[in-house]
């Protein structure tokens, strides 16, 4: 029988900590989901942490639910950083091919991978990935993966993702004292592709636009391959704080208005429909206007779309991605948050389903998980030598990175 090993993920999200554990066998390429755990974020605030002991507690907590569910015990995990801190820009590496008539080795990608590295980034950031967008081999532009050509001159153009250090490594400590440690970490945008998106649309192009509590991720991917990422600090919690301040609510109330009656489609929202406060919560006591509130959903909704719009036309792509939008998170969850998405950035969008992974566990049919799933399938991928958080170096980053852009090509 083939031997099969326990994954987890952790997903330290700003609103909900999410674990998933998974079993992988040698023989499936996919991981058999065996466990999930959910715990409210309390202790961070768009990716960073605020309050060590909470976060550390909601982290605990987490794993917990996911290890009963699962009945095993989690000991590492693969990490998902996210949050407005994250930052990602464009390089060019240039190297000599070592052995000139043979062929290029995966060493020969190593070096041209780290001439890549060699740019000037602020002493308080860390790489936390470099992606391979395209090769050159001599004249020969367009290449996916050059190893096994014949070469003199191996260029590359990459996407490096960046993260500040003390936030990275106040959330690896809060992760380290809850008991496991941590095998790799990926930024979040990265690993909810992951889970969404086939083969097919990364080679067409195509967006997943995540929107959770704190903010908003944005990845392109063409070709096969990354072609931007970036974060807007704009999420689900922008949009409750407006129906609270718009509509004189308490944070709660208005966060429990807007997931039980909120829509992108305040047309669709008759005049004299109202919301009575007074039956979700002892403070506000007062009637509003339903319209009223779908109205102050949509215009923040719009603005996030219009948001990613700009970053589709910084890149020259804005209503010109055949594979069009696929939206996660969940915020995405919100009625009409589609049909708005399709009016404002005119690309078809659908909502983003974690798949890839085997195992039936209905929580995560769910977009709010493609990011915890996605780096569960990005765990499944690893080699499995877990190498600690603490001494991750750029190295790792380009090897771990490798064998992902291996499995992309075909
Ligand atoms: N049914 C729903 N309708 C509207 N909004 C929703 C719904 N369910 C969740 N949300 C919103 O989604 C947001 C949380 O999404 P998610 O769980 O993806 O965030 P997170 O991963 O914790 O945060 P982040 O990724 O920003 O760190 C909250 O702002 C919440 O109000
Ligand atoms: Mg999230």
């Amino acid at each position: 029988m083939a031997k099969s090993r326990v994954v987890a993920s952790l997903d330290i999200g700003s609103s909900k900590i999410r674990t998933v554990v998974g079993t992988l066998d040698e023989e499936s390429p996919m991981p058999n989901v065996i466990g999930v755990g959910l715990a409210p974020s309390t202790g961070l605030r768009k990716g960073a942490v605020i309050d060590v002991e909470e976060t550390i507690n909601s982290i605990s907590a987490s794993l917990e639910d996911a290890e009963r569910m699962a009945g095993e015990p989690i000991n590492n995990v693969f990490l998902g950083i996210g949050g407005n801190h994250i930052e990602s820009m464009n390089s060019k590496g240039v190297i000599a091919v070592a052995q000139a008539e043979d062929e290029i080795s995966e060493d020969d990608v190593d070096r041209v991978l780290e001439a890549a590295q060699a740019v000037t980034i602020p002493s308080n950031r860390r790489i936390l990935r470099i992606i391979p967008k395209t090769f050159t081999v001599d004249e020969q532009k367009g290449i996916k993966y050059p190893v096994g050509m014949t070469g003199i001159r191996l260029e590359v153009e990459a996407h490096i993702i960046t993260g500040l250090v003390p936030t990275i490594k106040n959330i690896e400590k809060c992760v380290l004292q809850a008991g496991v440690d941590i095998n790799d970490i990926i930024p979040n945008n990265l690993a909810a592709a992951e889970a969404v998106l086939s083969k097919r649309q990364k080679e067409l192009g195509v967006v997943v636009i995540d929107i959770g509590c704190g903010g908003t991720s944005v990845s392109v991917f063409e070709d096969g391959t990354v072609l931007h990422t970036a974060i807007i600090p704009v999420g689900g919690e922008n949009v409750t704080n407006d129906v609270a301040i718009g509509l004189r609510t308490s944070i709660d109330t208005a966060e429990k208005i807007k997931i039980e009656y909120g829509s992108c489609m305040p047309d669709e929202v008759g005049e004299r429909e109202t919301i009575d406060l007074s039956l979700m919560s002892k403070i506000d006591t007062h009637t509003v206007s339903k319209k009223q509130m779908c109205q102050i959903v949509e215009a923040r909704y719009q603005e996030i779309f219009m948001l990613v719009k700009d970053e589709l036309a910084k890149i020259h792509r804005d209503g010109m991605l055949p594979a069009g939008v696929i939206l996660t998170g969940g915020a995405t969850k919100i009625a009409g948050a589609t049909d708005l998405a399709r009016e404002t950035l005119n690309l078809p969008v659908q909502i983003g389903f974690p798949q890839n992974y085997d195992g039936v566990v209905d929580k995560i049919d769910d977009p709010s998980y493609a990011t915890a799933i996605g780096l569960l399938i990005w765990g499944s991928k690893f080699d499995g030598k877990p190498y600690g958080s603490k001494s991750m170096n750029l190295k790792k980053s380009v090897g771990s990175m490798k064998k992902w852009f291996k499995g992309l090509v075909p």
